[in-house]
């Protein structure tokens, strides 16, 4: 049985005194076994590397331009992520989609960008408290997991790792049952099984108010391979317990 993967997203947070004492806590504390990891703004992406280098945490980025080299002001191109040891890139997370207008295919291009320079997409996937309520969980999904197959071809998909999040769950203090969590994460595996041989492999994670309260119960789930974690990867002991929980 593959261990879990926990993978912290700091947002816009850190700072270069601050980012040290917490990777020097988490680096020691994770247990063995645990695949874990966490995604950091640019800029601390190069201090990042250094203070992780001999330790089995693995680090990313939180965005990445759909765009290769070229004249693509502010942009960070997969390339340079890669140059700089990153394993995984998180794309289309709900933040992106709402405040930045990103679209499922821009969303699809990015996760195509990353696997073409060799790292892990993190794609994150998930409803609206609307859309949920209307009954649309299931449809959402869908869409924007079809996106990925539209853009990329099914024979890229087993590199994929999705998060479903919830966006009425992120940084709220809510979570969805674990029912609720579950059919969703089935509904992200049955997708897969549909397109590839071994959809067991892809790695579906559930974010969205993780805490070390509640963390066992979500990775237990027949379709948990983890957890993205947000506000709880800035605190050392909280995300250490979460990785524990794992
Ligand atoms: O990427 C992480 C998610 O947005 C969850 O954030 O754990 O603060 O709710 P949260």
């Amino acid at each position: 049985m593959k261990s879990s993967l926990v993978i912290g997203n700091w947002k816009s947070n850190g700072s270069l005194s601050g980012n040290r004492v917490l990777l020097d806590a988490v680096a020691s504390g994770v247990p063995a076994g645990v695949r874990c990891a966490v995604c950091v703004p640019y800029p601390y992406l190069a201090q990042v590397g250094e203070i992780l280098e001999d330790s089995a945490i693995a680090f990313g980025s939180q965005d990445v331009s759909e765009y290769g080299y070229g004249a693509y002001t502010g942009e960070v191109n997969a390339e340079m992520l890669a140059e700089f040891g990153c394993r995984f890139v998180i794309v289309g997370h709900s933040e992106r989609r709402s405040l930045f207008d990103e679209s499922d295919e821009t969303v699809a291009r990015k996760a195509g960008a990353v696997l073409d320079a060799n790292m892990v997409p993190v794609v994150c996937v998930g409803e609206t408290l609307a859309q949920r309520d209307a009954g649309e969980v299931h449809s959402v999904l869908q869409q924007q997991l079809d996106a990925l197959d539209t853009v990329r071809g099914a024979s890229r998909l087993a590199g994929l790792v999705v998060a479903y999040e919830p966006v009425w769950a992120i940084g709220t203090g809510r979570t969805p049952t674990p029912e609720q969590v579950q059919d969703a994460l089935g509904f992200v595996r049955a997708w897969f099984a549909a397109r590839i041989d071994d959809a067991d492999a892809v790695d579906v994670l559930y974010g969205g108010s993780v805490k070390a309260g509640n963390a066992a119960e979500l990775f237990a789930l027949p379709d948990s391979d983890g957890g993205l974690i947000g506000g709880a990867s800035l605190v050392a002991d909280e995300f250490v317990a979460i990785c524990a929980a794992a």
